[in-house]
């Protein structure tokens, strides 16, 4: 049996490196993929105000035996509510969704730099209230470019925990990975897998099958050894299960090298780019 490490974040708390991602999975069956997820081991889940089941993550969390402590929870700030005083309502309703008094880590989902003149530096400054009052006990942001990055670095007080953006094989992002890094940010990589998509890739099969692994253990396993955290989503057990064991084995760093390799640059993005991206749901 192996455990998951935790990385410590720059304000000293620390965050389990794989958790499970509820993005996509419809509100009816989010409480059991949470409550599977949670049987394995899994203590790290996130969720986000757009995807629409923090309630049912919560009841997950309160019907399971674990303590509300020994799980770390994210959920994200919804695309409609930058503004400060949406940011704070919003934020109360993820609290009570969750029924807890907390948020262990609460990003800025996008940063929409076409809309709300472009200013998510007074919405950040609004999850830094988040932080000091102790209601989200971390605070980060997601879909950040580097400039984005640099313009809270200059006009705010707190470094953003981590910057959750798309990463996976076919999308390295090590430009705004290293940009994070040097400001002491640890990169949360969503899509790990790239929605299945690098899975069938020659190379992915060929190292899986030289280190007998599933192709998603070793592109989980790529990510971890490259230091960034990781969640996959899934609603399959089997999977659910699979994706959680990927502390038992090492990938050469040859292996990693060939896998960093399959980087397709921009045109290896699956989701939208960031500074365009200015969808706001209904
Ligand atoms: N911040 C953001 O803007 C943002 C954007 C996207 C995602 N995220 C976060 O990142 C998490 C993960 O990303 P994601 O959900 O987009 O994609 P993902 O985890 O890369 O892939 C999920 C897809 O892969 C399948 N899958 C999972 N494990 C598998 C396995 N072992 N073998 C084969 N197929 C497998 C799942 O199918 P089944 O479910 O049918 O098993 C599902 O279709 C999200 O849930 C969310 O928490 C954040």
């Amino acid at each position: 049996m192996t455990s998951v490490p935790n990385l410590t974040l720059n304000d000293g708390n620390t965050i389990p490196q794989l958790g499970f991602g509820v993005f996509q999975i419809e509100p009816n069956d989010t409480a059991s993929a949470v409550t599977q997820a949670l049987e394995i081991g899994y203590r790290h889940i996130d969720t986000a105000q757009m995807y629409g089941n923090e309630k049912q993550v919560g009841e997950a969390v309160r019907s399971s035996v674990l303590d509300r402590g020994d799980v770390f929870i994210t959920s994200k700030l919804n695309n409609g509510f930058h503004r400060p005083e949406d940011a704070r309502k919003a934020f109360e309703q993820t609290l009570a969704d969750l029924g807890s008094d907390y948020v262990d880590l609460f990003l800025i989902h996008w940063p929409l730099p076409t809309l709300y003149d472009g200013d998510f530096v007074s919405t950040w400054q609004v999850l830094e209230e988040f932080k000091k009052d102790g209601r989200a006990r971390s605070v980060g942001v997601s879909n950040f470019q580097p400039d984005h990055l640099d313009r809270l670095a200059k006009e705010s007080e707190v470094t953003p925990a981590v910057n959750q953006i798309e990463v996976h094989p076919y999308f390295t992002n090590d430009h705004t990975r290293a940009h994070g890094q040097e400001q002491g940010i640890l990169t949360e990589a969503w899509s790990p897998i790239a929605q299945g998509a690098v899975l069938d890739d020659p190379t992915v099969v060929e190292i899986a099958e030289r280190v007998g692994r599933t192709t998603a253990q070793v592109v989980l396993r790529w990510h971890v050894q490259r230091g960034d955290i990781v969640f996959p989503k899934s609603v399959t057990p089997d999977r659910i299960k699979a994706n959680f064991e990927i502390f038992d084995f090492a990938l050469a760093d040859d292996e990693v090298a060939a896998l960093s390799a399959l980087d397709r640059g921009e045109g290896g993005r699956r989701g939208p780019n960031p500074d365009t991206f200015d969808y706001i749901p209904e």
